[in-house]
């Protein structure tokens, strides 16, 4: 939970009246009680028919538990959490009351409980990689919200653990589970190995200084945020063919600020260029907005902000709309549930080593360096 709230009246109702043109009510509802968590309100989606098992387990119970997991399970699932955890008892229990479950007081009892099959973790982010390694060795399929891990000894660890308990393990990068994301990659031509470019330009939540995405620990907002578009990126690359090397180059604007307003190059022995630039000067009234070009082969496609996408192939032009705004979340939050589309865990590491390595740089004021692709190792000794 990270934005400013200095709203007054007017614009707040100005604020839910924008929600429901980009969300619908439902949403809207959800996301406005995530924030306020009142009781005894009606609760929606409105699922009474929907009969199924109790064996989802919850741990750290914020905003996107509520706002954004917690609805798009029961919308499918129906009261389908066993337990939740949060070292916020206020969190939990406001998680519990909404979409049901027990209040549990230790996240082992929970993630060990022989009744819970799938975990999904969406605590701060320096905790992501333990409760993914207490799940995996339970048992369990999880569901590890992003960064997967925020240094290099953790995500070892997990991989580690990963390959040894053979669990299934599924990821919180959304934006490939994306329409508009889906739409460009069913129109590339993967005949010939062409250079490709993207550009993301991201204006993002104003975090304050005390919000806990700053903590040294919690891996910058280089975890927190651009991750999102380094999975992207890597994501776009592993459906055209993985280079073997990236030229990582790193502007931030101000030396006092070096994980924010900032731009990430990469350029591959291919010619692959590509771009990402995180602006957080001031809070974006309607959420955080992204524009994404992109460019390979004949295919040329705009994505505006998950709300519209455009794109041409020589003369063909395909113009989509998304209502509601779609970045994903849904279908990333589905995958223990839809094997039909779910994300290659193989991607997933290739960002994330390579979001860890371009952390490590931003904080050691490093402005280039070599991203060598090893398909097989993604652990640094
Ligand atoms: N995929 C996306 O697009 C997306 C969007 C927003 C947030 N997220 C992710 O969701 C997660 C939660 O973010 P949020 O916006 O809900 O933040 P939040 O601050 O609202 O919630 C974080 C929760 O974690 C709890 N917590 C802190 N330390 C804990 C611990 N040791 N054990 C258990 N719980 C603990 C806090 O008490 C809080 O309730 C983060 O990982 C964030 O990156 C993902």
């Amino acid at each position: 939970m990270y934005t400013v709230n200095t709203l007054n009246r007017k614009q707040q109702v100005k604020k839910l009246f924008r929600f429901f043109t980009m969300y619908g009510f439902s949403r809207t509802y959800i996301k406005t009680m995530g924030r306020l968590r009142y009781n005894n309100i009606i609760k929606i989606p409105i699922t009474v028919f929907k009969k199924n098992k109790k064996n989802i387990a919850v741990v750290g119970c914020g905003q996107f538990a509520f706002a954004t997991i917690g609805f798009f399970l029961r919308n499918k699932l129906g009261r389908c959490f066993y337990g939740v955890y949060d070292i916020d008892k206020a969190n939990a229990t406001s998680l519990a009351n909404y979409y049901g479950g027990m209040v549990f007081e230790d996240a082992n009892e929970l993630i060990t409980n022989p009744n819970v099959e799938v975990l999904y973790v969406a605590s701060n982010h320096f905790t992501h990689t333990e409760y993914a390694i207490k799940g995996l060795e339970a048992g369990k399929t999880v569901y590890l919200e992003k960064p997967i891990s925020v240094n290099h000894e953790q995500f070892s660890k997990l991989i580690k653990s990963y390959n040894v308990n053979q669990n299934k393990l599924f990821v919180g990068y959304n934006r490939p589970f994306s329409p508009s994301v889906k739409t460009i990659l069913s129109y590339l031509n993967n005949d010939k190995r062409t250079p490709l470019t993207l550009n993301c330009f991201i204006s993002g939540h104003k975090i304050p200084e005390d919000n806990w995405y700053r903590n040294p620990e919690e891996g910058t907002r280089v975890c927190g945020n651009v991750g999102h578009w380094i999975d992207l990126a890597i994501h776009f690359l592993y459906k055209v063919g993985l280079p073997k090397r990236l030229q990582v180059s790193i502007q931030a604007s101000s030396s006092e600020e070096v994980d924010d307003n900032l731009t990430i190059t990469f350029i591959s022995e291919i010619g692959d260029l590509i771009t990402i630039v995180l602006t957080s000067r001031t809070e974006p009234f309607e959420g955080i907005n992204e524009t994404i070009n992109f460019q390979h082969g004949e295919v040329i496609a705009k994505i505006d902000d998950f709300r519209r996408m455009t794109l041409w192939k020589s003369d063909e032009l395909i113009k989509e709309r998304y209502f509601r705004k779609d970045v994903g979340h849904k279908n990333a939050i589905y995958q223990p549930f839809n094997n039909e589309n779910t994300r290659d865990f193989n991607e997933v590491k290739i960002s994330t080593l390579l979001m860890l390595d371009i952390k490590e740089a931003v904080l050691k004021n490093k402005k280039e360096f070599i991203f060598t692709i090893n398909e097989t190792d993604h652990t640094r000794p």
